[in-house]
């Protein structure tokens, strides 16, 4: 081999440890038991959306509660590898943060505004993981405050089949991240059996 492709080869193996080193720094951590450590840092994180009264399940509010909003983040080197290829990569972490809606607060009157967290909830995409689908979701929610790990819901949980029929690109709600959704459009990774007006069940 010449000096010169040496060197290239050299430069192309320190580039991809740099890149590594890059999105192993928002990798998803697992105790040894494989449950997903709650990361503490994801509003560092890339902001995706707020929905307001998004929420079901458990996360309804009562009848006559403000609905809650909810926050979607990514972590960034995902977001990276999807702005290039619309594809969500193997170590894919979305945080979603649901937080109560308040009325009147300060200044305010006929607004609203987020209040205390309701609950933290999570996805990860890792195929060898997961190979049933790719991706596994996750709620923080203990009884005394968001707990430190948590272990994947059971397969046939309701995350599965709402995420897997409704998501617009792969198992994401990406069709509600309207940067990204025009992201997918563009590069034509929108699932082709999305379907806007379907609504679930
Ligand atoms: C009836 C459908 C439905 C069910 C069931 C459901 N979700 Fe979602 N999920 C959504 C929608 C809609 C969004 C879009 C974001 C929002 O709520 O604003 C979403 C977004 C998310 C996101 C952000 C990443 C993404 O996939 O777009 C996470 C994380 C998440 N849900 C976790 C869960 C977990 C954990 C469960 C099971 C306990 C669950 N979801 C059950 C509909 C559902």
């Amino acid at each position: 081999m010449s000096i010169a492709l040496l060197r290239r080869a050299l430069l192309a193996v320190g580039l991809g440890a740099a890149c590594a080193g890059a999105s192993a720094a928002d990798a998803p951590r697992f105790t040894a038991a494989g449950e997903l450590r709650r990361p503490a840092e994801f509003r560092e994180w890339v902001f995706l959306t707020s929905g307001l009264g998004m929420t079901y399940g458990p996360n309804k509010p009562a009848q006559g509660a403000s609905a809650p909003f909810s926050n979607v983040f990514v972590t960034p080197a995902a977001y990276r590898a999807f702005l290039r290829t619309g594809h969500w990569p193997d170590g894919t972490l979305f945080l979603l943060e649901i937080r109560g809606a308040e009325e009147n607060v300060s200044i305010n009157s006929g607004g609203r505004t987020q209040g205390a967290v309701v609950a933290i909830e999570a996805a990860v995409k890792d195929t060898r993981r997961y190979p049933d689908g790719g991706w596994a979701y996750f709620s923080f929610d203990g009884p005394q405050g968001p707990k430190d790990s948590a272990a994947p819901f059971p397969r046939d949980a309701s995350c599965y089949s709402c995420h897997s029929q409704h998501g617009a690109v792969e198992w994401t709600f990406t069709q509600f991240y309207p940067t990204l959704f025009e992201v997918a459009r563009r590069l034509g990774t929108v699932r082709p059996d999305y379907d806007p007006a379907r609504k679930a069940q």
